[in-house]
């Protein structure tokens, strides 16, 4: 509202927004199903707070701001608790907790001036509030928090909570081992992320309703009517409290989670202790926001806590929350948003993933319009569909991505979406493995950086100079449209990218010279067939001549050969059914490629001619000379020669025949040479 509407105008709205909010109470406590974000609800809330008090005489006692919580679901008996659970007051930002640490010191101020105030802070554990009546140390009773002063009884349902002790362990340190004749115990249960994340996967698997975070995992699983649904689920128990604990006095908060902790409870690790001053509060806040996504629970916030339980009594309650609390809460990073399209992408690898295109909006401080619904397969696990009203959650620097969809808002004028069976950015064929999709175009432009890349790397064409940037300027530039048109580059081509000189120019057009002349299994690994790596690469050399021979292989033919599998074999048939293959291979050969079955004939870089001191050669296959001879030449200029080759060959020396030394050469990424260019290298000293 804007302020200066009618009275009546006024009236209507707080009553329209009353009415939401007991809608979303409901769905969110009852149904554990909420239709909007933890954050819009809060604004709702506050919104209603503040027109409240602005017009006192609007309030009403069934007002949702006149009481925490919801009905229990009437299944449930319900439970009194015998003293009421208290919330907490949210903020958000510095300011408000350094208001609220100065309302603390105020009000204790008193009359015998300043007191030390010393805080507690604990991490804000975000499941359900839940309290354990323990009489003589057995668990009697457990129930939710309800609205605080009646939850629901759901007993049988938390004990099949591992971590809550059905007996309390005896307290060695105190009260001679003898438990209390009564305690009340209050926690978090709570689901792990992982354990969520597992979950969800097994329910959408199955065509199950999904959760949309862990909360709501975790209440779906504790407010069943099956205990032995709840003994499925992985739940988890988080102490913070006590309520009434006859028989004993506490004088600290510290002291409370200490005990807690003696008598068998986990408490979280992440509690400290001997804050006293409120920006020492504010760092740690920061600090805990920044490991939040390494823990294994979801935490919203950070509870500030006076420790001292005298001070806190002094301190008191307003309006059911406590005054000596305060949750500190991080920016909300999930929000509810509509689904307006789903759009694919392909990445550089070309696996194709389906995105969702959102009604913008902001999470923690960022608008988020697009969100990844990663692939295929949890697309149609967590079946959203363009129209759809979906959970968005952004976890730091994460992608954004969609958690779940909120069926409930469905008008059956939804889009189910399929993938498409072409790339939209290629138009060549997709293949699917696993999970993913991916386009198998040798000319996909999404894919382009990342192939040439593969093909001029030191294990496949080797062409030295082609690092990165100057790959992503000839892309940019439309110099290439795929790795074969490296070959027709020209010198004024590459003088026209960013910091390229001469010289450089130059290097590179001889290094792309230079790696025409290859073998065959380092030109099949270099195309980027999928699934033919290097190893692949050079099984397939042993049984066909040449590429020709290999695009002539039939399904047969290429199963036939030991360790090619159905899935490589196909993949190597599409491959070179694509048009776009046809024509690299005939660019390749226009480029003229040429290519030998096993010898290789790299040249030498001008420095490797220089310096031979100190390095290793190995020989293998027929060469002219008599290895004696080889050998005092290697000798005669400070190299030496070594029988087998390892990493620390420098190289190989391969001539006709050569068999498994230059496998194993290729294998380490050892530099092979023919015998002309190790003559070429002697040449200049003899
Ligand atoms: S203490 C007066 N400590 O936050 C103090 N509550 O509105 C009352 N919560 O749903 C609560 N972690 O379940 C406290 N370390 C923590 C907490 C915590 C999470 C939840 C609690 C309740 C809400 C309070």
């Amino acid at each position: 509202m804007t302020g200066g509407e009618g009275k009546e105008a006024v009236k209507r709205y707080v009553e329209d927004l009353r009415k939401k909010i007991h809608y979303h109470n409901y769905r969110y406590y009852v149904l554990d199903e909420p239709e909007i974000s933890d954050a819009e609800y809060d604004r709702l809330f506050k919104e209603l707070e503040e027109l409240e008090s602005k017009y006192p005489e609007l309030v009403t006692s069934d007002s949702p701001t006149q009481r925490v919580g919801a009905k229990p679901l009437e299944e449930f008996g319900t439970y009194e608790h015998s003293t009421p659970l208290l919330s907490l007051n949210s903020v958000y930002e510095e300011e408000e907790v350094r208001d609220f640490a100065e309302r603390v010191r105020i009000f204790l101020r008193g009359v015998d001036g300043e007191e030390e105030i010393e805080y507690v802070v604990e991490p804000k554990i975000d499941g359900l509030a839940m309290e354990l009546v323990y009489e003589d140390g057995v668990l009697s009773i457990g129930s939710t928090r309800g609205d605080g002063k009646t939850g629901e009884r759901i007993t049988q349902n938390l004990r099949t909570i591992k971590t809550i002790p059905l007996r309390t362990l005896p307290d060695a340190d105190a009260d001679a081992g003898v438990p209390l004749p009564l305690l009340e115990v209050r926690g978090e249960v709570f689901m792990p992320v992982s354990k969520f994340k597992h979950l969800n996967e097994e329910l959408g698997g199955k065509g199950e309703k999904m959760f949309a975070n862990p909360r709501n995992a975790a209440a779906g699983s504790v407010r069943q009517l099956d205990p032995k649904v709840t003994a499925s689920r992985p739940l988890d128990f988080f102490a913070y409290g006590v309520g009434r604990a006859e028989g004993r006095e506490f004088s600290t908060q510290w002291e409370v989670l200490d005990y807690l902790r003696r008598i068998g409870f986990k408490i979280s690790p992440l509690i400290r202790r001997g804050f006293a001053n409120v920006e020492d509060v504010i760092r740690h806040h920061e600090e805990v926001k920044e490991k939040r996504d390494e823990l294994d629970y979801e935490i919203d916030g950070i509870v500030v806590k006076v420790n001292n339980i005298d001070q806190q009594n002094r301190l008191g309650t307003i309006s059911r929350s406590s005054r000596w609390a305060l949750a500190y809460k991080f920016p909300a990073r999930e929000e509810f948003t509509l689904v307006k399209d789903i759009v694919v992408q392909v990445g550089r690898t070309g696996a194709l993933t389906p995105v969702a295109v959102l009604e913008p909006v902001p999470i923690a401080g960022v608008t988020v319009s697009r969100a990844t619904l990663h692939n295929e397969d949890e697309l149609k696990k967590k079946d959203v569909r363009i129209g759809d009203t979906v959970v968005v959650e952004r976890a730091g620097d994460v992608i954004p991505e969609v958690v779940s969809v909120i069926k409930s808002k469905r008008t059956g004028a939804e889009k189910e979406f399929r993938m498409p069976d072409r790339c939209p950015v290629c138009g060549a064929e997709v293949m699917k493995e696993g999970p993913i999709v991916r386009c198998i175009g040798v000319s996909c432009e999404a894919q382009l950086i990342e192939r040439i890349k593969h093909f001029a790397s030191l294990r496949a064409l080797n062409i030295e100079g082609l690092g990165e940037k100057v790959i992503e300027q000839l892309v940019d530039n439309n110099f290439v449209s795929d790795t074969a048109d490296l070959f027709f580059l020209t010198k004024r081509d590459l003088l026209k990218l960013e910091r390229m000189g001469d010289k450089s120019a130059q290097n590179i057009l001889d290094a792309l010279e230079k790696s025409k002349h290859t073998t065959l299994s380092r030109l099949i690994h270099a195309i980027g067939i999928r699934h033919v790596g290097e190893h692949t690469a050079s099984l397939l050399v042993d049984n066909f001549r040449d590429v020709e021979a290999l695009r002539n292989a039939s399904y047969d033919d290429l199963v036939s050969i030991p360790e090619i599998g159905p899935e490589v074999a196909k993949s190597i048939l599409l491959f070179f059914e694509q048009e776009s293959t046809q024509q690299l291979l005939e660019k390749l050969e226009r480029a003229c490629i040429s290519y030998e079955k096993k010898e290789i004939a790299v040249g030498l870089a001008e420095e490797e001619k220089e310096n031979l001191e100190g390095k290793t050669f190995v020989f293998t296959g027929r060469i002219s000379m008599p290895r004696e001879e080889a050998k005092s030449i290697v000798e005669r200029f400070g190299g030496r020669i070594a029988s087998s080759v390892s990493k620390r060959t420098d190289y190989v020396v391969a001539g006709a025949q050569a068999g498994s030394k230059l496998e194993r050469a290729e294998k380490l990424g050892v530099k092979t040479i023919n015998e002309e260019a190790f003559m070429e290298m002697v040449s200049e000293r003899v």
